[in-house]
C-alpha cells in the first residue's frame, strides 16, 4: 500500500465509547475516542504485548487490561499503577487517523490532503455508509465490484438480467500509473430493480480502481451523475477482505432520501450475493490457476496495481454486450 494515502477502516457510528481493534497493513490497531478527538495506536501493550483494545478508556487514556498501564492519545505511557518511583519512558506507536463523511481513515504516513470519498463534494447529497467482510482476496473482491459481466447472473433481476436482450456497449479503458478506469457507453437501460429505481436511462457507467484497494462505480444519467459507490477494501488476514463503502447520490434527481431507504436493503442483498460467489471462488479455487476470459478487461491491471507494477498511461477500446 502507498504510505501517503488514507484508507477507510471503520464506520464512524461503529466506534462508540469502547476501543475498537482494526487490522490495517498487517497490524492490529486500536482506535479510541477522547476529548480531543480520535487516536489510533498499535494495539499492543509494550509490557506483555496484550491487546490494548481489550482494555478500557479512562479519562482520555487507554488502560491495558493486564496490569493497568495507561497510555495517552499520543501513545505515551502516563501511569503504571503501584509504581512509586519515576515512570520509565515508553510509548506505543501512533498512526495518522481522520474521521470524515461517516468513516474513519488510517494512514501509515502523513497524507498531505483529506481523502476524496465520493466525486460529489460540495453538492446536496445523500450518503450511506456500509461495511462488509468476505472470504476472498483483495484482487478478487475488487474485480467483483467492477465486473459488469457477473451482474446478469449473480444479481439476476437486481442489477441486470431481467431482460434477455443485451446491448452492445463500448468500453474505454484508460490507465494511469496506479489506477485504471473503464467507461461504458451505449447501454441505454440496465434491466434490473436497482436501475429502475434510479429512473432508467443511463448515459454511461464508470468503474475505477485506484491504489490501493479503492474500487469506485459511477452511474450517469442525462442530467449528470445519479449514483456513486466507493469501496475501500483491505486484506485483513489470509482469507478475509473487509470493506467500508459509500453510496452517494444527489438529493434531487439521484437516489434522494426515500430512494436511499429502498436502495440500501437492495444493496445489502447484492453484497450478500457477491459474498456467496466470492467465498465459493476462494474455497474451491485454492492453489488453482484462473483463466482470464475475453471480458475480464480489468483483471490484469488490478493485479499489477496491487503488485506495485506501474501501468503504462494509455487508452484502449473494447466492445461487449451487456
Ligand atoms: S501487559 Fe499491559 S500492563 Fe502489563
Ligand atoms: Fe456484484
Amino acid at each position: 500500500m502507498t504510505k501517503d494515502l488514507w484508507h477507510a477502516v471503520a464506520r464512524s457510528r461503529d466506534l462508540k465509547r469502547k476501543p475498537m481493534r482494526v487490522m490495517f497493513e498487517g497490524k492490529g490497531i486500536v482506535l479510541f475516542r477522547h476529548a480531543d478527538g480520535l487516536s489510533a495506536l498499535h494495539d499492543q501493550c509494550p509490557h506483555r504485548l496484550v491487546e490494548l483494545s481489550k482494555g478500557r478508556i479512562v479519562q482520555d487514556t487507554i488502560e491495558c487490561p493486564y496490569h493497568g498501564w495507561r497510555f495517552d492519545p499520543e501513545g505515551v505511557c502516563i501511569d503504571i499503577p503501584g509504581c512509586v518511583t519515576t515512570l520509565p519512558r515508553c510509548r506505543v506507536p501512533r498512526y495518522s487517523v481522520l474521521e470524515q463523511d461517516g468513516g474513519i481513515f488510517l494512514s501509515m504516513g502523513k497524507p498531505p490532503a483529506a481523502p476524496k470519498v465520493h466525486p460529489m463534494a460540495g453538492q446536496d447529497i445523500v450518503s450511506r455508509v456500509v461495511k462488509s467482510a468476505t472470504r476472498s482476496t483483495l484482487v478478487d473482491a475488487a474485480e467483483n465490484i467492477l465486473d459488469a459481466t457477473h451482474t446478469h447472473f449473480t444479481h439476476k433481476g437486481l442489477l441486470r438480467g431481467l431482460s434477455k436482450s443485451r446491448n452492445r456497449v463500448n468500453v474505454q479503458i484508460t490507465t494511469g500509473v496506479d489506477w485504471v478506469e473503464a467507461v461504458y457507453t451505449g447501454e441505454e437501460k440496465q434491466h434490473g430493480l436497482i436501475s429502475t429505481l434510479l429512473d432508467g436511462s443511463s448515459t454511461k457507467g464508470v468503474g475505477r480502481y485506484r491504489r490501493s484497494g479503492i474500487a469506485e462505480l459511477e452511474y450517469w444519467g442525462p442530467k449528470g451523475m445519479v449514483l456513486a459507490t466507493t469501496f475501500h477494501l483491505r486484506q485483513t488476514d489470509d482469507e478475509t477482505v473487509e470493506g467500508i463503502g459509500w453510496l452517494t447520490g444527489p438529493r434531487h434527481g439521484g437516489i434522494g432520501h426515500l430512494k436511499a431507504l429502498a436502495f440500501k436493503p437492495m444493496f445489502r442483498i447484492a453484497l450478500e450475493q457477491d459474498r456467496r460467489v466470492l467465498r465459493s471462488a476462494f474455497d474451491n479455487g485454492r492453489g488453482a490457476t484462473r483463466m482470464i476470459g475475453p471480458l475480464d478487461i480489468l483483471r490484469r491491471q488490478i493485479e499489477m496495481i496491487e503488485a506495485g507494477i506501474p501501468l503504462p498511461e494509455e487508452t484502449r477500446h473494447y466492445e461487449m454486450a451487456l
